[in-house]
């Protein structure tokens, strides 16, 4: 019955979902969206009939999968890349570790970030030390990360910024020779490179989000990546409640000793599941989510290449108008699988940002910001304890100057050239 019962969902995916036609100035062009297959809802629907419904087979594989993808050694799935964040920064607080982080001491971050980079740091009794960024690449200049570091730095938190991979090379010599913890947020990023290596396994530990925007989605999701096993255990605890026990969900005894564990105060055998070695939370995700991860993953080298390509073909058709933007640049030594195509609208130029984004909206191309812009501007940033190294002039730039448009595996060739053409209408105005 299953089987009928999956075969019946090949035929339900094409008459849901057909493909849908282009019309210019009518079809809305997103910045980015989940593109699914007969696949993806086939493993959903075996999921649900499982009916597990936390974590399990799929989790288990996908946890696998990815690793092996990424030859990187951990994989840890949860419900969200903020949670991802979360529990890798929580599990450097952890009192198993010697050089564990404690209230008061410093992480730093660049200011023109996505909030919940930053939050976990804030979240953890922590305190971020902000940085600003380059145009063009939006990444932190490595140059000044040094001048950043003070008495109670211990770690560095930061994104590769729009899938464009920070300067690993510079940024880990000095994690390395500092002492510093590195954290990967890799949400924007899953399959770039850097020297042929793919980011999120240059770190201590690295996040990525699973959200539709993503380079694969599964809804809702997130992972933690780590070449370290004993964070990896202590990522599951926070993700798992806190437990000292690391037995997956329906599982009991996996350390062999449960019966037989003292740790604390707890009398001697207190059952090892119902021992807490941290301040937890439940962050677990569910294994349908995991199992559209799954089918998912196979698609990702045809989704990267198709961002790759996207980009280019924006990047060759606005190339042109560089008088009015400073054009998005790759990184040296990187090869981005793009999540976005970012633009800054020249200061001092005829026209302002607001004027081009509304141009673009009414024309149904999706436009977004590149995220909080400074988020020391920010409404919820304004009393929070912090330090500032050097200046955030370009984070200052891009709150009011700077814009991304998509470049996502749904979008058509005819739907990028569309997006060329409206551009080229704005900015015929402006030509002599
Ligand atoms: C750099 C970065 N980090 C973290 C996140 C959070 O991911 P999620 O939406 O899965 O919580 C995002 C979301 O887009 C992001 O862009």
């Amino acid at each position: 019955m299953r089987e009928r019962i999956l075969r019946d969902v090949g035929s339900y995916y094409e008459q849901a979902f057909p493909p849908r036609e282009f019309i210019p100035g009518e079809t809305p062009v997103p910045v980015s969206g989940r593109v699914f297959d007969a696949d993806d809802l086939r493993h959903l629907v075996d999921a649900s009939l499982d009916f597990w419904l936390t974590s399990g087979r799929f989790a288990e594989k996908f946890e696998r999968d990815l690793a092996r993808f990424l030859d990187v050694r951990e994989a840890i799935l949860c419900n969200s890349g903020s949670s991802a964040n979360l529990l890798a920064l929580s599990a450097l607080t952890s009192p198993k570790l010697d050089r564990r982080l404690i209230p008061g001491d410093e992480v730093i971050t660049v200011a023109a970030g996505f909030p919940t980079t930053v939050n976990p740091i804030l979240q953890n009794g922590l305190v971020p030390v902000f940085l600003d960024v380059e145009l063009g690449t939006y990444n932190v200049d490595a140059a000044h990360l040094e001048s950043a570091i003070g008495p109670r730095t211990r770690a560095i938190m930061i994104a590769h910024t729009l899938g464009n991979p920070f300067d690993l090379g510079a940024v880990t010599e000095v994690a390395k020779r500092r002492g510093l913890w590195l954290i990967e947020d890799n949400s924007d990023a899953l399959s770039s490179t850097y020297r042929g290596k793919f980011t999120g396994t240059f770190g201590d530990l690295a996040s990525v989000s699973f959200y539709p925007a993503h380079h694969i989605t599964m809804g809702e999701g997130g992972c933690v990546l780590t070449a370290q096993p004993r964070l990896r255990v202590l990522v599951e605890s926070f993700r798992d409640w806190g437990r000292d026990c690391w037995c997956a969900p329906g599982f009991a005894n996996t350390c062999g000793k449960r019966f037989d564990w003292q740790l604390g105060e707890l009398p001697h055998g207190y059952d090892h599941k119902y021992i807490y070695s941290h301040i937890g939370y439940n962050l677990k995700l569910t294994d349908m989510q995991a199992a559209v991860g799954v089918s998912q993953l196979k698609k990702l080298p045809a989704f990267a290449e198709a961002r790759r390509r996207n980009w280019q073909t924006l990047y060759d058709g606005l190339r042109q108008f560089e008088e009015f933007l400073i054009l998005p640049r790759p990184t040296p030594e990187s090869d981005p699988a793009w999540f976005g195509f970012a633009l800054t609208v020249r200061e001092h130029g005829p026209f302002q940002r607001d004027a081009l984004i509304r141009h673009l909206e009414e024309k149904k191309i999706g436009t977004r910001l590149l995220f909080g812009g400074n988020l020391l501007r920010q409404p919820a940033y304004q009393n929070i304890p912090h330090r500032v190294a050097g200046d955030l002039h370009n984070s200052d730039i891009i709150m009011t100057n700077t814009f991304w448009v998509g470049v996502y595996p749904g979008l058509t060739a005819e739907m990028l050239a569309y997006m060329t053409q409206s551009f080229a209408d704005f900015f015929r105005q402006f030509q002599a």
